[in-house]
């Protein structure tokens, strides 16, 4: 039996995993890492807390396995999207990664703008100019640290620095690589009218890939390290969502997706490259070679859960009525106390600013609707309900530019809450389904090291034999009336707010 390792850079953890050849997993094992925020709205990461952590769940899943690793016949990265590690020419990190959530970059964005007009660059790239997005952080780094900017050797993706550990190898994928805002999605390759445009040497860019292919072997240095055999093959991998996407088996036509991790999104397959004027949606390439996808994001999705659970954590009260429950779980009983609109309080999650529907750097979270009769209950049920109406938002665009189905299917931590899972399936009025499988990201990272290692035929095939769905939950009608009125609120809410959160990001506080 040959065995298969996914491997997950994550925002706040590394995780690995194996599988057999039957898609069974059979080992698991993450390690946690710090985001800084040196300012508002920026976030960091250090790229060698990635490497380490790496190292450890490599370690751990093979020995925790008993899985020789000679058996490993593969190995697929996938990672959070957008992440800019900046490398010189020793392979040292020149500076902290700029990762997807940071801000610092609307000035970069408006200068892509003059370079090629606003539509003009939406026709080259088929997306926005986003400030979480590789090409303004690299004009970023240009403007405000010259000193680092001219050391810059590569500059790479989060997973693609730890094939580069792993192998001393610099290369991408078309998945990932389409979040630079750098790639032609339509040729799925680097565009040279882009990277001209912006006067970046095209040096500096990895080699770019198709997901499946093996592109690096793991180097005597890391093997030493990790425990892996010299010369195991290292795949393309994918990007954290197309990667949750093929390993929540979003492979064919007709599917949509909602992951709720830190981030949130509404993902959905498509045959062809899609373009819309306006850039309202991510359109990106997928990690099955010769397709592609539409997503929309939420930047705090469970991490807004998160920001308040470190901030305030569960109530006493629940804490003493469940003493057997860890944190989420009694967060979960908490929204359970209250009804279908928490009292009136809506919560709108722009902790770090939005993506989509409104690309908006400067946008902040807001309670409203506070009164006397809300407890902290009532604040995580708004949560909860917040981040689905910002999660409807972006399937509401789906549906309109890109896929219909009257079901999604729902992985990623949230998939695990019961509530979060009803009060989506009624914001939404559709069917939720969960699935068999629930690793995401790091399981379609080791079924693409199996395609690319053959052990299964396409993507489209391994998923089919390992990927089912095990639950479908029901819209409750009722619920979604009254949530269809509190989401016009919700709506207008920051229409009402958008000049202000300028202003108070003017002020500098
Ligand atoms: C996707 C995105 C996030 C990150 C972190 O565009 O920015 O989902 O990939 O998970």
């Amino acid at each position: 039996m040959k065995y298969l390792i996914g491997m997950d850079i994550g925002t706040s953890s590394t995780r690995a995993i194996i599988i057999n050849e039957d898609g069974k997993l059979i080992a698991s094992a993450s390690a946690d890492y710090p985001l800084i925020t040196p300012k508002p709205g920026w976030a960091e990461q250090n790229p060698n807390d990635w490497w380490e952590a790496s190292i450890k769940v490599l370690r751990k899943v093979l020995q925790d396995s008993k899985v020789s690793p000679k058996d490993i016949a593969g190995i697929g990265p996938s990672g959070q999207m957008h992440g800019s590690v900046f490398i010189d020419s020793n392979g040292d990190v020149i500076r902290p990664a700029i990762l997807w959530c940071d801000q610092r970059t609307q000035n970069q964005c408006e200068k892509i703008y003059q370079t090629f007009g606003y539509e003009g660059y939406i026709k080259l790239s088929f997306n926005k100019a986003l400030t979480g997005f590789t090409a303004p952080k690299i004009l970023w780094l240009k403007d405000n640290e010259p000193e680092n900017y001219n050391k810059i050797y590569k500059v790479v993706l989060p997973k693609d620095y730890i094939r580069f550990k792993l192998s001393g190898v610099y290369a991408t994928e078309v998945s990932d690589a389409s979040g630079t805002g750098l790639l032609d999605i339509r040729k799925r390759n680097w565009s040279d009218e882009i990277i001209s445009g912006l006067k970046i040497k095209k040096e500096i860019l990895p080699d770019c890939f198709e997901s499946y292919q093996v592109t690096a072997r793991v180097n005597k240095e890391a093997a030493n390290l990790t425990g892996l055999l010299e010369g195991t093959p290292i795949v393309g991998g994918a990007g954290d969502q197309p990667g949750g996407a093929v390993g929540s088996g979003i492979v064919k036509s007709g599917l949509i997706s909602d992951y709720i991790g830190t981030s949130g999104v509404v993902f959905s397959y498509c045959d062809e490259p899609v373009y819309d004027s306006q850039g309202r949606l991510h359109s990106f390439c997928h990690a099955v070679p010769g397709k592609w996808f539409l997503m929309g994001v939420t930047l705090s999705a469970a991490g807004s859960l998160k920001w308040y659970n470190d901030c305030f954590g569960p109530s006493q009260n629940i804490k003493s009525q469940y003493p057997e429950l860890k944190k989420y779980k009694l967060l979960d009983k908490q929204a359970e106390n209250v009804s279908c609109g928490a009292d009136g309080l809506i919560f709108l999650p722009y902790l770090t600013g939005e993506r989509t529907p409104h690309a908006d750097p400067y946008a902040r979270g807001v309670f409203f609707g506070l009164s006397y009769v809300h407890n902290q209950d009532h604040f995580v049920r708004a949560i909860l309900e917040g981040v689905a109406f910002s999660q409807y938002d972006c399937l509401k665009l789906i549906q309109e530019i890109g896929v219909k189905s009257d079901k999604v299917i729902l992985f990623g931590g949230g998939a695990s809450s019961r509530i979060w899972k009803q009060i989506i399936a009624d914001i939404f009025g559709l069917k939720i389904a969960t699935l068999n499988v629930e690793e995401g990201p790091s399981y379609g990272g080791a079924l693409l090291a199996g395609v690319g290692c053959g052990i299964f035929d396409s993507v489209v095939q391994a998923a089919d034999k390992v990927i089912r769905e095990v639950e479908q939950i029901q819209p409750n009608i009722e619920n979604n009336k009254k949530y269809k009125k509190i989401y016009e609120i919700y709506s207008s809410l920051y229409k009402d707010l958008k000049e202000d959160y300028k202003k108070l990001s003017g002020i500098g506080v």
